[in-house]
């Protein structure tokens, strides 16, 4: 490793003693969720050469087939955490109920709920894909055996979130709260290296991300949001949509500009879902000066009431969410 370059575990350690008191529970597992990703990032990487792609023959809750790199990265996510003893329960996009810790293990305080491959439908396209993680704290006095309602916190209560993004580079971008931080993986050495450190979204950008195939199912501010950035006086917009919700989100995180995945009247709560894809990227983005809505209100403010609940989401640069807002109030 060159001189100088921080890797995880020391930019880690390091916010560690920035907080007194941080146990380390927190440091082990962020770490075991990069272990993870690096075993997905090696599958990912070579998905045309070994049987991983195409579908597992099964489907989730959502009823979306599921794809055979969707149920390998669920279980590297799951084998990373179950055992460390910091976890009392996990939530993801590819279990219908709470994962529970083994009972050979001992339980901890947190709670982590993942997508663990999102973007699914560009797995055999090559083109990229994520993991998107949370952690929330149990909340005090519940104890016995977690359920749904442990879950149901608003992501205002994120303790950490991040996402892995499988791209040209592995990335992890993750923030505890003290700015987002961007390490790239060097392959060579099987280590994440700090990269992007304090990153920040700009106030406005000249991109914007949505699937227009949708066009006619959206509401009326919607479509006259769109129209407007279509038409903007001052500045030259461009469309750009890759169908992975991590790599749009990346991509305006750090150029600017606005990511939406609406409502529409085939599917009013839109298509992603509110607890381990809105609120992480909701609070990364928050983390990094940015903003995230429903159309009516922050991310983080609401209150999941099922595990799998789905929810429009207006993600990016405060100049293009704030605009959206005055169409939905119709200002
Ligand atoms: P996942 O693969 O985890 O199910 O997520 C897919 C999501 C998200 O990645 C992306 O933004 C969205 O699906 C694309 O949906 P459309 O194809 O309907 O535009
Ligand atoms: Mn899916
Ligand atoms: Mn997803
Ligand atoms: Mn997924």
């Amino acid at each position: 490793m060159e001189k100088g370059a921080t890797n995880l575990n020391r930019f880690l350690i390091e916010e560690q003693r920035a907080f007194p008191e941080a146990t380390g529970d927190f440091t082990m597992l962020i770490e075991s969720i990069a272990f993870a990703s690096k075993i997905i990032s090696r599958e990912v990487n070579k998905a045309g050469i070994v049987n991983i792609i195409g579908k597992a023959q099964s489907v989730n809750v959502h009823g979306e087939e599921q794809q055979k790199l969707d149920v390998y990265a669920d279980r590297k996510m799951i084998e990373a955490m179950d055992h460390l003893g910091k976890l009392c329960a996990m939530a993801s996009e590819e279990n219908d109920e709470v994962i529970q810790v083994p009972k050979e293990y001992p339980k901890g305080k947190y709670l982590a709920v993942f997508d663990p491959l999102d973007g699914s439908s560009n797995i055999d396209v090559n083109i990229s894909i994520g993991t998107i993680f949370g952690i929330y704290k149990r909340q005090d006095g519940e104890t016995g055996t977690p359920c749904c309602k442990d879950f149901m916190q608003p992501g205002r209560k994120i303790v950490a979130a991040g996402y892995v993004i499988y791209g040209s580079s592995t990335m992890m971008v993750y923030s505890a709260g003290n700015g987002v931080h961007g390490f790239t993986l060097d392959p060579s050495i099987g280590e994440y290296i700090l990269s992007h450190p304090y990153m920040k979204i700009p106030e406005t950008g000249k991109i914007y991300s949505i699937n227009e195939a949708n066009y006619h199912k959206w509401d009326e501010p919607t479509r006259k949001f769109v129209e407007h950035i279509k038409n903007h006086s001052e500045r030259e917009y461009t469309a750009r949509y890759i169908g992975s919700l991590v790599a749009d989100f990346h991509r305006n995180l750090l150029k600017g500009g606005v990511f939406l995945y609406p409502g529409d009247e085939k599917n009013k709560r839109g298509k992603l879902r509110l607890l381990y894809e809105c609120a992480p990227l909701a609070y990364i983005i928050e983390n990094a000066g940015g903003m995230a809505t429903n159309g009516v209100q922050d991310i983080l403010d609401i209150v999941p009431e099922t595990l799998h609940q789905k929810e429009p989401l207006i993600i990016g640069s405060k100049y293009e969410v704030e605009t959206y807002l005055k169409y939905q109030r119709g200002e």
